[in-house]
């Protein structure tokens, strides 16, 4: 870590953490929530790690006030939380549910009440289980269900959600969930996966129109992004680099942007439909990147099912997940998606950001992680490198507040700056939390 210190930061900048529901929430089935693809793929023997479930999870849902007080106390600005669907509709349709509903609302104005802005993501990824058995995302129909309970919740918290992000990661989603069968819904159906991305987009688009009928508020999506660093000199690397390119970086950014599909090997688009690339590209306010890692990419053998191969990339520190940190990477990333789509590209907020290690309490009960600090102090040098650049970034939300289930991880990847005990829920928070404490005071 570099002993210079730290350049300032613009005063309006917007420093946050990150949480999605299933991951803390809990309390699964109170107050009427339906269950989603997340519950049924925990509780599916083999699909998680450790066997464990989000059943309980952090249990946010009843310790919120705690939650929110640590928030307050970090100093952030913003904070990004999701809202579940099932909570909200428990079985994906119908009228909203007001005990689902009368969470966020609590949650909302505890945020208000100590100054720190709701970002409200809609989707991060619990599906309610009864769209799933309809059809889940290869269905268009989930798409307009999706436009229907954006406008459920911002009938209810439109006035005071500070920045809306429809979807987090839909590649994620798309890729990991439908692709190969390792998140929920648990569908292994490599490039026959691309409906799920058409109608994820489709439902945004469908969704922006209807927080904007509610809510004055600015609208965003979460993209993950992740570029290339090819791992060989050939044509044959070269083409598998941009094949992944356009799958995980171009494939959810070029149609927002109005730019249509990037062409992308084996992805067949009979599904999209005359006048969806319209609905999609609705100007949107930000763009949210998530960045934890580049991918490292060399031509696949003959016999692969997939037009490239993801190698290591050797040389970087490596987190408890084993990803690389590669804090140029963030810069290259900001840099690059300016330099591709200029003008049209809006301001960016980096809404996830961070790293997991095995964390523990010491003899005294402190909970040091000093590779987390120096994680986020050379990520956010390279934010800040990005703005030197031109780049207009305008936020910068740490992944995550608090040690949580980590999908098909279960509870053993530890990413927060406060540390939680999960057989007694205790929070403790890591020596990263003070840092980024001081950090950001104004
Ligand atoms: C992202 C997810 C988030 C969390 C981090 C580690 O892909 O959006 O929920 O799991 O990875």
């Amino acid at each position: 870590m570099t002993t210079t210190p730290m350049p300032r930061f613009p005063a309006e900048f917007r420093w946050g953490v990150s949480t999605s529901a299933y991951q803390i929430e809990g309390a699964a089935s109170a107050d009427g929530r339906g269950a989603s693809v997340w519950d049924t793929f925990a509780h599916s023997p083999g699909r998680i790690a450790d066997g464990s479930t989000g059943d309980v999870a952090c249990d946010h849902y009843h310790r919120y006030a705690e939650d929110v007080a640590l928030l307050a106390g970090l100093g952030v600005s913003a904070y990004r939380f999701s809202i579940a669907w099932p909570r909200v509709q428990p079985t994906g349709s119908g009228p909203a549910n007001p005990a689902g509903l009368d969470f966020y609302d609590r949650l909302v104005d505890a945020l208000l009440g100590v100054g720190v802005d709701p970002v409200a993501t809609l989707f991060h990824w619990d599906l309610p289980q009864a769209l799933e058995d309809a059809g889940g995302w290869l269905a268009r129909d989930t798409a307009a269900r999706f436009a229907e309970y954006a406008d459920l919740v911002a009938a209810r918290l439109g006035d005071r959600v500070k920045l809306w992000i429809t979807l987090n990661e839909p590649f994620i989603h798309m890729s990991l969930g439908h692709g190969m069968g390792v998140h929920a819904p648990g569908r292994m159906l490599l490039f026959d996966a691309f409906p799920v991305a058409h109608h994820q987009l489709l439902g945004h688009g469908l969704a922006v129109s209807a927080l904007r009928a509610r809510s004055a508020s600015p609208v965003a999506i979460a993209n993950n992004y992740s570029p290339v660093r090819l791992a060989g000199g050939t044509d044959a690397d070269r083409t598998a680099g941009a094949a992944y390119d356009a799958l995980h970086n171009r494939l959810f950014t070029d149609p927002l942007l109005g730019l249509g599909y990037p062409d992308a090997p084996g992805l067949d688009l009979n599904v999209v439909r005359d006048g969806d690339l319209a609905v999609i590209a609705a100007p949107i306010d930000v763009l949210g990147v998530n960045y934890y890692n580049p991918t490292g990419i060399r031509a696949a053998e003959a016999d692969s099912p997939l037009p490239f191969e993801i190698v290591p990339l050797d040389g970087y520190p490596r987190t408890a997940f084993d990803w690389p940190v590669v804090p140029d990477g963030l810069r290259d990333l900001l840099v690059g998606l300016r330099d591709r789509y200029g003008d049209t590209l809006p301001p960016i907020q980096v809404t996830e950001s961070g790293c997991a290690y095995d964390d523990t309490p010491d003899a005294d009960g402190r909970v040091p992680d000093p590779e987390r600090i120096a994680y986020l102090d050379g990520h956010l040098r390279a934010v800040r490198e990005a703005i030197d650049a031109g780049v207009d970034v305008t936020g910068y939300f740490v992944w995550s507040l608090l040690d949580n289930w980590e999908w098909a991880e279960g509870f053993t990847k530890r990413f927060g700056l406060v540390h939680v005990d999960f057989a007694t829920q205790a929070r403790t928070p890591k020596s990263s939390y003070a840092w980024l404490r001081d950090l950001i005071r104004p």
